[in-house]
Formats: structure tokens, C-alpha cells, sequence
């Protein structure tokens, strides 16, 4: 037997047994005649003691051990004369009467501690080891409970788990497909599922009511924190339901996971329309967490003669509660982060409410005292509040650029604590969303989205007013999922590819296959998939999917640990029949 006890599991009670463990050598000490050595496996850390006086021939082999050694030791279990509270195993150390070196190891580029000395690239490249520090093994622990609550949750629900296949054709999310070439059927291709949409509406046609699937999906697109190429998917659906039906199971299943996994008891979820986010909160994703919201000033600031407000299509300030104490530093420094090109505000306007009740702006030369005072009104401050203002010439582009900056307010005040969380449902989002670059309208969820049924006549005169039966859930502002009631009549889905241009032609070699299933019986149904990474990402409280993916890939794409993707031999190639011209 390689071992009788882990390193995570020893306490006094386990005093003078003894025991067997296996595992890896973290760092090995030498103090006067004793050694010390720091054994660790995925279960914790046990302090080994090697006493030169009693064996001082096995003294003198652990003197010699190596980082990451593999080790098989025997020995009995002792109470510590200095215990360690910061360890659970910090009251006791096995006295080593054998040890086996199971495997020697070289020395690892960068330290397995928790505070370790390995750069991001290098700790990617060695990806294996990396995950042998606990910080990190903790984030897939807590992934691997989750995925294990969603599963029970979802069972106990009636929700059958169904595999669907990963050679595909293009399914409609809006990213561009990674494609896979079909070596059986030269010149074509396979495409891999940006999600499995259209399978699951299938498994509805098929009957199977209540479906659910924790599955990869495969999206080529610009990276970002919350984006990997690949990355899992909770996808869910369900058949004779309508958004409400949806809205509960799903409600009921975030808060099974916050009390199982977090401990906490949620209250129930506010649902705000689209329009309101927008407009409240420049963002379809906004952070609850605080208030901050924004307050339109055209009413309140146009007209007197400052030509930026003056002329501005959208004039929007925030109310930062208790900062009027900014100092003119700080107050250049936002300044300077919403003039950013990633931002690209042209400038912003302050007021401070001073203990006197006066405001005082920066841009006073243009406002009375009784005009500012009405600012004072309209954002509800009160003295000792800072106002931020930012002005645009596009409503959307500056709501988001206003957006930005309660953000980074949000944080500069501690209002965006990652142990504190809020939950809301966005609803009522837009069917279509217009493409300035294109001149066409594009599905905003995907094409299967249900209008709702009241604003189905606008579908003609005022498809940009058409509401979808459409909801995002929004934790803490990150968009953890998302999904909608499908359309299941084959004469309203007929439409609605006219709405997106899609030619009859275009939409029958496209989606044929599912209007087609369609004709046998369609139950009326709705779904949504919410992102796993990014839900693990927020219960750990950090700010990258990366961390909770086993192997994630980089920012260009790529898995530097397999140096994927690389080149193929040119027999592959060839029995592939493709021909590579690489453009420079
Ligand atoms: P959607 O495209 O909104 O909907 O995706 C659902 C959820 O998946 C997560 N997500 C991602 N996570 C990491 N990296 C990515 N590149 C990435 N892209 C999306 C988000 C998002 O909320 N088929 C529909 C769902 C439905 O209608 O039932 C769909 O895929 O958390």
C-alpha cells in the first residue's frame, strides 16, 4: 500500500500511530541535528522530522531530497513542540523511521507555493505545476463542487443530462466557428458548436421536456478576461414553459448553488428591462453591488451657454456619495481615464457639495449658484457628495462612457466588495439589434428568439422596437447567462429570418433541418446556458476565467504548454486534400 493517511488529515488524536504517506517534497529545512521536511499532496501539508541522532544515515538521505521529490515515507505520529496554527495538520509531525524515494524530480522553474516567484507565461508553460499550488487546485475544487450542486440541483428538477456531438455544422451565436476538416468528405467541413442551441430545441421536438448539458462550446473571438476560445456551458431547456417557468427553475437553481457552495441565502432576484439597465446604468450588465445611478441633466444644465452641455445629444452625471473630498489630483486622474482611447470621453465635469450645502463646479463661470443648486436637487446630493458629469454627442456612447466611470468610482470607494453579491434578471431586451457597419438588422440572442407576442406587428413597421422574450442573468455585473422563449411557429421563425435578410434559400440550407423537425410537433419552449467559468470565477472572487480553467489558453489563442496550435505534416494535409498558403 503506498499510503495509509494523506497529508491533509493528521491531528493530535492521530498521536503515535503509525502511518504511511505519499507525496511530493515542498521545501526541506535543516536546524542543528534535525531535519525538517514539508511533504504535500492535493489533500494539504504534514511536517516530517528526520533526527541525526536516532538514524543518522536516513538524517543524511533527506538532506539530500529535492524540491518536488516523489516520497513514500513511514513513520509515527507526534504532537509538535511548536505548533503551527496556520496549517490544520500544525499540531503534529511524523518522526520518519523509512522513506522511499518513489520518483526524483528536477527543480521546477518557479516555486509551488501559494506566493510564488513564477512570472503568468511561465506558470502557463508549466501549467501542470502550477496546479499543484493550492490557490489554484482550490479554484477547480470549487469548480468540480459547483458543476457536482448544478447536477443535483437540475436532477431533483426532472432535467435529463444529454450529450450532443461536437462535429457539427455552424450554429448561430454570432462568433466565428473553429471548423474541422471531414477527411471522408473532401473539401468540407465540420464546425464546432459555439453552443448546442439548435440540438437541444431538437430534444424538445424529440420530446424530452427538461434537458441540461455542462458542455464545452467553441467561440473564435477576440479574448478577453471572461473569454476563452473554449469554455463550458450549463445549457438548459425546457418545453411547455413560458419566460416566468424559465426564470424561477433558474432563480431557484443560483440560489441552491449560493447556499450549498457559499452559504448564503439570496432574496429573490429583481428583474429590470433592458431600456432601464441602459438607462440607469449605461450598461445591459450593470453591477448592482452599489447605486450610483444615473440622472439625465438635459433639462437641468442646457441652455446656459457652455457649448459642450449646449450642444450635447445626452448630458448624464452620477452622485458619488461622501467624495467631494477629492483632492484636484484624483480629480484629473478620472479625468484622464475617461479621456482614455479605450473610453474616449472628451472631457469631464465635476461639482462638490461643500459643507455649506453650495456646490462648487468646474465649470461655475457658465452656472449660478441657483442652477447648481438645482444639479444638487436633481442627483439627490447632499453635502460632502461629489457630482461627475459626462456629456456626448451619441446617447449610447456616452451612457457607456458614464458607465465606465461609475465603475471605477465603484471600486476607488470600496462599493464593489467580492464577497458581497448581487443578483438580477434583465429582461425585455431588444429582438434586433441594427448593424451601423452593415446596414442590416442582427439577431441580438440568435434567430430562434421569440418577439414578444404583443409586439409582433411592429415586426414590419418598427423591427428596432420589438421587444424579445429574451433575459440575461447578471451577477455582481458580469453576464453569468443568458438565454430565451424560442420561437416554435414555423410561420413567425419564416419571418423572422426575412427581418434578419436571410434569403429563402439561405435560411433553408442554414436551418432547414430544424424548420423541417419543426413540422412534426413542435412544443412550445425556452432555455437559457449559463457560463461555468465565469460563474466559478465569481464565487472564487477573481477577476479571469483563466484561473478556473484547468489548461486555459492564452490572450492570442494559444495553449503555450502544448504549443497548440501547430503545424500539420504535409501527408495529413494531403490526405486531407487542403492546400496551405500562409499570407505574410
Ligand atoms: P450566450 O451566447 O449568451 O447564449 O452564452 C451563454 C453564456 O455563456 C457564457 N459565454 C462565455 N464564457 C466564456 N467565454 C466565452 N467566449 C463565452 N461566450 C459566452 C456567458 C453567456 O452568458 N445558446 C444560447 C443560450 C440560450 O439561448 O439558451 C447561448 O449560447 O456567461
Amino acid at each position: 500500500m503506498y499510503r495509509t493517511k494523506t497529508c491533509g488529515e493528521l491531528r493530535l488524536e492521530n498521536v503515535n500511530e503509525i502511518v504511511t504517506l505519499s507525496a511530493w517534497v515542498q521545501r526541506t529545512r535543516k536546524m542543528g541535528g534535525m531535519t525538517f521536511v514539508d511533504l504535500r499532496d492535493r489533500y494539504g501539508v504534514t511536517q516530517l522530522v528526520f533526527n541525526n541522532e536516532t538514524d543518522a544515515e536516513l538524517c543524511e538521505r533527506a538532506n539530500h531530497l529535492g524540491r518536488e521529490f516523489v516520497l513514500q515515507v513511514t513513520g509515527c505520529v507526534a504532537e509538535r513542540s511548536a505548533k503551527n496554527a496556520n496549517l490544520p495538520t500544525g499540531d503534529v509531525e511524523i518522526i520518519v523511521s523509512e522513506m522511499n524515494i518513489l520518483n526524483e524530480a528536477v527543480t521546477p522553474p518557479f516555486t509551488i507555493e501559494d506566493e510564488t516567484d513564477g512570472g503568468d507565461d511561465l506558470r502557463m508553460k508549466y501549467r501542470y505545476l502550477d496546479l499543484r499550488r493550492a490557490c489554484v487546485r482550490k479554484n477547480l475544487e470549487l469548480r468540480h463542487k459547483m458543476a457536482f450542486e448544478v447536477r443535483r440541483y437540475l436532477d431533483e428538477q426532472g432535467f435529463l443530462e444529454v450529450e450532443t456531438p461536437v462535429l457539427v455544422n455552424s450554429t448561430p451565436e454570432g462568433a466565428r466557428d473553429f471548423v474541422v476538416p471531414s477527411r471522408m468528405n473532401p473539401g468540407q467541413f465540420y464546425a464546432l458548436p459555439q453552443s448546442p442551441q439548435t440540438l437541444k430545441q431538437l430534444l424538445m421536438v424529440s420530446g424530452f421536456d427538461r434537458y441540461f448539458q455542462i458542455v464545452k462550446c467553441f467561440r473564435d473571438e477576440d479574448l478577453r478576461a471572461d473569454r476563452q476560445p473554449e469554455f463550458t456551458q450549463i445549457d438548459c431547456e425546457m418545453s411547455f414553459v413560458e419566460q416566468d417557468d424559465v426564470l424561477n427553475i433558474f432563480e431557484g437553481m443560483t440560489k441552491h448553488l449560493f447556499r450549498y457552495i457559499k452559504n448564503l441565502e439570496l432574496p429573490d432576484f429583481p428583474r429590470m428591462t433592458w431600456h432601464d439597465a441602459m438607462k440607469y446604468y449605461g450598461s445591459d450588465k450593470p453591477d448592482t453591488r452599489f447605486d450610483m445611478r444615473f440622472v439625465e441633466l438635459m433639462d437641468v444644465l442646457k441652455g446656459y451657454g457652455f457649448a459642450v452641455f449646449d450642444s450635447a445629444a445626452y448630458i448624464g452625471g452620477i452622485c458619488a456619495k461622501g467624495a467631494a473630498s477629492y483632492t484636484r489630483k484624483q480629480l484629473d486622474a478620472l479625468t484622464d481615464f475617461v479621456k482614455r482611447p479605450q473610453i474616449g470621453a472628451k472631457g469631464m465635469v465635476y461639482a462638490r457639495v461643500e459643507a455649506d450645502g453650495n456646490v462648487k463646479s468646474s465649470v461655475d463661470k457658465f452656472y449660478s449658484q441657483e442652477v447648481l443648486q438645482q444639479l444638487k436637487l436633481a442627483m439627490n446630493a447632499e453635502e460632502g457628495d461629489l457630482i461627475l458629469i459626462l456629456s456626448g454627442d451619441d446617447v449610447n456612447k456616452t451612457r457607456k462612457q458614464l458607465c465606465e466611470l461609475r465603475l471605477e468610482m465603484g471600486s476607488q470607494l470600496g462599493l464593489r466588495d467580492k464577497n458581497k453579491f448581487s443578483c438580477l434578471w434583465i429582461v425585455d431586451f431588444p429582438l434586433f439589434e441594427w448593424s451601423e457597419e452593415d446596414q442590416r438588422f442582427y439577431a441580438m440572442h440568435h434567430p430562434f428568439t421569440s418577439p414578444r407576442l404583443e409586439d409582433v406587428p411592429l415586426l414590419d413597421s418598427n423591427p428596432g422596437a420589438v421587444r424579445a422574450n429574451a433575459y440575461d442573468m447578471v451577477i455582481n455585473g458580469v453576464e453569468v447567462g443568458g438565454g430565451s422563449i424560442r420561437i416554435h411557429d414555423s410561420r413567425l421563425q419564416q419571418k423572422m429570418f426575412e427581418c434578419l435578410g436571410f434569403t429563402q434559400e439561405e435560411a433553408e440550407r442554414r436551418f432547414g433541418f430544424l424548420m423541417n423537425a419543426f413540422k412534426f410537433g413542435a412544443p412550445p419552449h425556452g432555455g437559457l446556458a449559463y457560463g461555468l467559468d465565469r460563474f466559478v470565477s465569481l464565487f472564487a472572487g477573481l477577476d479571469s476565467i483563466r484561473d478556473v480553467i484547468a489548461f486555459p489558453k492564452n490572450n492570442s489563442g494559444r495553449d503555450v504548454m502544448l504549443d497548440a496550435p501547430g503545424i500539420i505534416d504535409q501527408s495529413q494535409l494531403d490526405e486531407l486534400g487542403l492546400k496551405i498558403e500562409v499570407k505574410e
